[in-house]
Order: structure tokens, then sequence, then C-alpha cells
């Protein structure tokens, strides 16, 4: 189990980040409907969370549905959208017995009345909650968030001279919240996909080909151990200790 396997690792990272992809693959390997994988990607949510959270790890943002992926069939988008209304008030409970604080990074501009009062009350339920924080970013796009904050800023009339990184990062969604160190990717591809770009840039990547529904304790085991092994140097050299 994942809390007999965690001394060998070296270092823990505070944050990480979830690609989830690779359900439409999983479904249709298995003669299924694509929803069908979405369906088994959103169960397979708990189980790699409390994975994470034996591990000590206490920040896990999960790309959930991006700003891209309205382009979609509409079916797909539709049966999406209800697989999440129907599992968000179990899953919210759950969370909350676990001590888990739900955010949401994105927008919710676009999508029902009913499902966005379920995501308001599941945050509402879990924002006390300080055991781990679950970030699902939904409805999110790396750059309409960049976009959007410097619209605020412009807004607001930040002076020029006074707009640093740190001013910056404090008008993205993520603000407050430390940088993620690993990015993990399943389903095989190697990109981004607009996921997290200004907070993504020094973190390590991982990408498997696992389909996301498969991705259990031993595959993130494996992730972190990879982690663990990599040498972070914020672009200074070996011997020069490195911020974290
Ligand atoms: C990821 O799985 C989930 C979402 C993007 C919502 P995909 O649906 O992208 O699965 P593949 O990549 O087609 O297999
Ligand atoms: C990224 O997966 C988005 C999520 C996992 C929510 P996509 O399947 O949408 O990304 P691309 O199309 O392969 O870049
Ligand atoms: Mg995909």
């Amino acid at each position: 189990m994942a809390q007999d396997m965690s001394p060998e690792l070296a270092e823990v990272p505070q944050h990480i980040g979830i690609i989830m992809d690779g359900n439409g693959r999983w479904a249709r390997e298995r003669g299924l409907p694509r929803l069908e994988g979405h369906r088994a990607g959103t169960e397979n949510i708990r189980r790699v969370l409390e994975a994470c959270s034996q591990y000590g790890i206490q920040i896990v943002t999960l790309y959930a549905f991006s700003t891209e992926n309205w382009g979609r069939p509409n079916q797909e988008v539709q049966g999406l959208l209800s697989i999440l209304e129907q599992v968000i008030d179990r899953e919210a409970a759950n969370f909350h017995q676990r001590g888990v604080q739900l955010r949401h990074i994105g927008r919710l501009e676009g999508v029902s009345e009913s499902l966005k009062n379920k995501v308001r009350r599941a945050l509402e339920l879990t924002k006390d909650n300080q055991r781990m924080i679950l970030n699902v970013a939904f409805n999110y796009g790396g750059r309409a968030e960049i976009l959007e904050a410097v619209r605020r800023i412009l807004e607001e009339g930040v002076p020029p001279h006074q707009l640093s990184e740190e001013v910056f990062e404090s008008y993205l969604y993520t603000a407050g919240l430390p940088d993620p160190d690993l990015i993990i990717r399943t389903g095989g591809e190697m990109r981004l996909s607009n996921f997290l770009v200004w907070q993504a840039a020094y973190a390590e990547y991982y990408a498997v080909n696992t389909c996301w529904p498969d991705f259990d304790e031993q595959e993130l085991y494996r992730a972190l151990l990879a982690y663990s092994q990599r040498e972070r140097r914020f672009g200074k050299l070996r011997a020069q200790p490195v911020p974290r």
C-alpha cells in the first residue's frame, strides 16, 4: 500500500497537478462509449486522492475540463457535465469527511444554474478543511486565466512599475497557492494542453501511457519516485541550494 512505500521517497511534492487524460481511449479499448470512460475516470479521483494524502501531498490540482473541451461534440460535453452533476454531492460529502478542502479554478460561465449551485455548495461545505486542498480545474484555460488577470490589473490601474511576478500571481485563480512541483499526465501525450501555463514554469513533468481510469496507487508511486530522483535546479548550478 502507498503508506508502506513512502519511506523510499527522498522528496515528496507539496503540490501536484494531474492532467487526467485518456478516458475516451480507455473506453474505446473496451468497446464502450466514451462517456463510460469519463464515468470510470471520475470514479478514479477518490482512489488517487486518498493515496496522495497518504504521502502527505498537500495540494492536488486536477484538470477536469478545459476551455477547449467545449469544442467537442455536444453529446459528449453534455454527458460530461451530467456525470459531474450526478457525482458532485456524493464526492463533496466524502471529501468533507476526509478533511479535504475543495476549490475551483476556471469559470462557471456557460454552466447550468443547478451545476453552479452544486459547485458552490461543495466549496462552502469544505471551505474550512485543512488536511488537503483539492483544486479542480474545470472550464479552465491557462491563457484565459492570464488574460483575465491582465484585464483586472488594467481595470484596477495597477502602476506598471508595481507589477512584479508576485503581484501578477495574486490575480491568478491560484492566488495564495504555491506553484505545482510535479505535473503528471496520463494517456501518453507530452503536452500541457493549456494547463497551469504560468504556474508550471518550473514544475517537473511526468507522462505515462496509462489511461486515467487505470492510474492507480502503484502508478502514483512510480510518478513520485521519478520526481524524487529529479534534480531541480531552477536555473542555478548543482551545488547551490534550491528554493522550495
Ligand atoms: C480526458 O480524457 C478527459 C477530458 C478531456 C474531459 P479524454 O476524453 O481526452 O480521453 P482521450 O484523450 O480521448 O482518450
Ligand atoms: C486535456 O486533455 C484536458 C483535460 C484532461 C481536462 P485533452 O484531451 O483535452 O487535450 P488534447 O486535446 O489532447 O491536447
Ligand atoms: Mg484527451
